[in-house]
């Protein structure tokens, strides 16, 4: 039986985002810039991590508080081995809308898998189709034509409409942000534009590095008439535009510019089992410690329910110069 849970702010517990490893083999500036994220990076050690099991327990014992819809994420979700064993079983449970994000370099390779195991859908970060500038952003020389290889073959074996996420920066990508909505146009995926955010402590954010999600819609509007669309759900992250010529629809998740904390009905679980109840928190609770007690899973939904009840985070509508130097935890910690 589900019994939904509602927050201080009449949010329901819909979404679970959950990270598998705090890993990445990129490095993006804006992310894990590589003077912090070295080799000397104490990263989580295996045993700390959730493993397949717990994670398939939480999930099954949050959907009797309502969440209908998880997305696995990083770090990198498809470094974790055997991935698709979790899809599976998550896909099991039924009645969930199983997705994933991911930076697209191993996804050529693994797409047919995660589609045989369950998957829905899945999204793509990619910032630029110039390759210079991708490279320089992923910082690891990777190659733009890989993630498009992969993005192509998560089209073919049915894990569409791709979602492709590309994170603008002033002055890095911003000028290829027009080429990008081109070459997505009358594809059948759906190009997302977001702001640089101060998520994290790490990524040096300055407000002068966003470029607002209303000069972006200005810039492709001049070039390829755009308008607005409604919401596919509510508290749909990205507000929607669709060309006027009838070949496809764009998106902008506008964090800081037009916060949509709302509507916000996400909770996010880190690699190592912590719950966060919102992208920019600065503590989690330690559901692991909890997990591989002696707990009952009546406790659990019962923990669960309690931390969402008293949840009252709007971080993107309060932030301030205050809030940018808080101590919040990593985005490939906590997962986009
Ligand atoms: P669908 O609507 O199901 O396709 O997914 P989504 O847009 O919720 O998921 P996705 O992971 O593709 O989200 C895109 C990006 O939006 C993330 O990588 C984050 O950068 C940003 N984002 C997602 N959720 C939140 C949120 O709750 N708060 C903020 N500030 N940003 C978010
Ligand atoms: N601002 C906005 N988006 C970010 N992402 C990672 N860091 C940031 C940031 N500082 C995005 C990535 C990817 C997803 C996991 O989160 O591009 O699409
Ligand atoms: Fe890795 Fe994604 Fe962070 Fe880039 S944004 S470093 S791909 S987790
Ligand atoms: Fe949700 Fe926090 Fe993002 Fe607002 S800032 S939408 S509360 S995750």
């Amino acid at each position: 039986m589900t019994v939904p849970v509602f927050d201080t702010l009449k949010r329901p517990l819909r979404d679970l985002r959950i990270s598998v490893t705090d890993r990445c083999n990129f490095r993006c500036t804006y992310c894990m810039p590589k003077e912090i994220f070295s080799r000397d990076f104490q990263f989580l050690d295996r045993e700390l991590l959730l493993s397949f099991e717990e994670i398939e327990r939480l999930v099954r014992l949050s959907r009797e508080l309502g969440v209908h819809k998880v997305r696995i994420t990083g770090g990198e979700p498809l470094l974790r081995r055997d991935l698709e064993q979790l899809i599976a079983s998550l896909k099991a449970l039924g009645g969930l809308e199983l997705t994933m994000t991911t930076n697209g370099a191993l996804l050529a390779r693994k797409a047919q898998a995660l589609k045989d195991a369950g998957l829905d859908r899945i999204s793509v970060s990619l910032d630029s189709l110039d390759d210079t500038v991708f490279r320089a952003m992923n910082d690891v020389d990777f190659p733009v034509a890989k993630v498009l290889e992969g993005i192509n073959v998560a089209h073919e074996v049915g894990l569409g409409p791709v979602k492709i996420n590309a994170v603008v920066k002033q002055g890095v990508n911003d000028h290829t942000v027009v080429e990008m909505a081109r070459h997505f146009k009358d594809t059948g995926h759906i190009i997302r534009f977001i702001e640089f955010m101060d998520v994290g402590h790490t990524n040096g954010w300055r407000l002068d590095d966003v470029v607002p999600a209303a000069d972006i819609v200005a810039m492709i509007n001049a070039e390829m008439p755009i308008e607005p669309i409604d919401p596919n759900y509510r508290g749909e992250v990205a507000r929607r535009y669709r060309y006027k010529d009838g070949s496809g629809e764009i998106g902008l998740i506008a964090s800081v510019t037009q916060p949509f904390c709302g509507d916000c009905t996400r909770g996010r679980i880190s690699a190592d089992g912590a719950l966060y109840t919102c992208l920019f928190a600065v503590k989690g609770f330690d559901l692991r410690a909890l997990l591989r007690s002696t707990a009952s899973d009546e406790e659990i939904v019962k923990t669960l329910s309690e931390i969402w009840a008293a949840r009252d985070d709007r971080y993107s509508e309060i932030r301030s110069s205050e809030t940018v130097d808080l101590p919040k935890v990593e985005m490939s910690y906590i997962g986009g």
